[in-house]
Parts: C-alpha cells; sequence; structure tokens
C-alpha cells in the first residue's frame, strides 16, 4: 500500500510482470489498456489452446461481465480486472469450487497487502464493511461432458472513488481504498493474489476442496449462524447457515423443515444484515 496516486497503467503491466514469482499463474500475461471483456478475450486465448496460468488483465473493460447476465463496472486506471486460464482435469460438477477457492485467496491478497478484513459472502463475493469490494466470474469450455477450460474472471475495486459507481450501487459497492482511507498499489496487489491463486489451486489439486474448507469458513465466520434466504434455481430457501459441506455446497438448516438442506447455487441475503450491514 502506498500514499501517491497509482502509476499509469502501462507501469501497472510491467511493474506486475516484475514482481510476479509464481511458477505459473500470470504466464504469459496479456496486458490491455482497454477491452471488452477480459473473460471473453480469455476464452478466446482457450480456444486457441493456451496453457493454464495464462492471464488477461486489462486497465478498463467496456463490456465487464457479472454473474446472472449483470454488468461489471470497470472503469479506467483503478482497478483489477483478471482473467485466469485454468485446465484441471476435473468433473465439469466441482469447477464452482474454483470461484470459492478464488475468494479465498482474494481475501488472504487483502488482508495481506491492505491489512483489512474482508468478509466472503457464499459462494464468492469479498466484502469489506458490508459492501462488494470483489466479483468472480468463472466460465467453462467443454468438449460433450469432458471440461475443456476454466476462465476465472476476477474483478476487485482497489482504488475506485464512490464517484465511479452508478448512485444506485453508492450503498452496495466500495473499493480498497474506500475501505482502508489509502490509495494501493495495483501490481503488488495483483501479484499477491496470483500467488495466492497458484498456492490454493496447487493444493486444490492435490488434496481437492477439503482442504480450503475451512480456509472458506474462516473468512465467511460472520456468515455461520446467520439467517439467510438464498434465491436458489430451484427457489427461494430460507435458513441458518451451518457451514460449508465438502464440496462447497452451502449447508443450511432449513427453517420450514428442520432438515439440513445443501444449497449448490444462488444469491444469499443475510436477515439483519452482514458484517456491519450486507448489501447485496
Ligand atoms: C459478479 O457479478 O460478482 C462477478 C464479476 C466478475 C467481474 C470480472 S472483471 C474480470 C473478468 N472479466 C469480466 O468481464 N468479468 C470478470
Amino acid at each position: 500500500m502506498n500514499d501517491t496516486a497509482d502509476p499509469p497503467s502501462q507501469d501497472f503491466a510491467t511493474t506486475l510482470s516484475a514482481l510476479l514469482t509464481t511458477p505459473s499463474f500470470g504466464e504469459p500475461l496479456h496486458f490491455f489498456p482497454s477491452i471488452d471483456s477480459t473473460n471473453i478475450y480469455a476464452a478466446r486465448l482457450a480456444r486457441e489452446g493456451a496453457s493454464t496460468g495464462t492471464a488477461v488483465i486489462a486497465d478498463e473493460q467496456t463490456g465487464g461481465k457479472g454473474r446472472l447476465g449483470r454488468s461489471w463496472v470497470s472503469p479506467p486506471g483503478v482497478n483489477l480486472y483478471l482473467s485466469l486460464l485454468l485446465r484441471p482435469a476435473v468433473s465439469t460438477a466441482v469447477v464452482p469450487q474454483l470461484s470459492l477457492l478464488a475468494a479465498v485467496a482474494v481475501a488472504e491478497a487483502i488482508i495481506e497487502v491492505c491489512q483489512l478484513t474482508p468478509a466472503i459472502k457464499w459462494p464468492n463475493d469479498v466484502l469489506i464493511a458490508g459492501k462488494k469490494v470483489c466479483g468472480i466470474l468463472a466460465e467453462m469450455q467443454t468438449e460433450g461432458t469432458t471440461l475443456r477450460a476454466v476462465i476465472l474472471g476476477i474483478g476487485v475495486n482497489i482504488n475506485a472513488p464512490l464517484s465511479a459507481f452508478p448512485p444506485e450501487l453508492h450503498d452496495k459497492a466500495s473499493s480498497l481504498l474506500l475501505a482502508g482511507g489509502k490509495t494501493v498499489d495495483r501490481a503488488a496487489f495483483a501479484a499477491a493474489l496470483l500467488t495466492h491463486l497458484e498456492k490454493l489451486y496447487v493444493l486444490w489439486i492435490e488434496q481437492g476442496f477439503p482442504a480450503l474448507r475451512s480456509a472458506w469458513e474462516h473468512h465467511a465466520s460472520g456468515l455461520l449462524g446467520k439467517k439467510i434466504s438464498v434465491a436458489a434455481p430451484e427457489g427461494t430457501v430460507s435458513g441458518i447457515v451451518l457451514g460449508l459441506d465438502i464440496d462447497g455446497a452451502l449447508l443450511l438448516h432449513e427453517e420450514q423443515t428442520g432438515a439440513q438442506r445443501r444449497v449448490l447455487a444462488g444469491d444469499v441475503t443475510v436477515v439483519g444484515g452482514y458484517a456491519h450491514g450486507e448489501q447485496s
């Protein structure tokens, strides 16, 4: 972290390349001053045969993609827009675990670089003081039932001022600058993030999701025991959060039935707020 203005975008790319010590993540690194979406470009690279660890970073996105068909606000020169190409030899069913993994990596990078206290909201939003600072969008390429590639897209609001967000997001979105009061070195943050991502990815490949579960639960500890409602594909589910199952599913004590319920996908709302006021 520093108190100076963030360097121009090409310096961001050059500094990041110099800082990277990861064995594979960020190699090669494709950097764009402006692009429609780093996920779209990474998907193209994946179709052309690019290998695990290939990263695409942009200084600005003109068509940043969010979850559930939403857009991702991507102003120039202030944030991190990263897409990482992965080719794990796993079934498509476990791919959502990569989003949970990425949320843990983002939380650990925030703690390391900014000394702030992030909170993960299932499945993979990262919040500070109840406002979202990071979103994750994992997209798959398959051939029949075989997984070919995963594009792990990560957007972190780093030095965005409040004015960078549309008014309707002012009570929902934040940045590391707004949360901590200091400009954050984007290259240092990106290098730390890629380091945490690769460390956790190797652990996941070697030992599976159970090796990551306690870290995810640690960063989401504010959620444990809370009453939530989940807009899941099968309908709204309400209950008390018990934790994560060994495969990354959210475990709830369902109020209506008194039964334990596994939730595999959906948007969470925390009843009564999350981490000083959950907003999203
Ligand atoms: C969400 O809706 O919470 C997910 C947002 C994901 C945004 C990132 S920014 C880098 C990558 N490129 C995109 O177009 N989207 C992801």
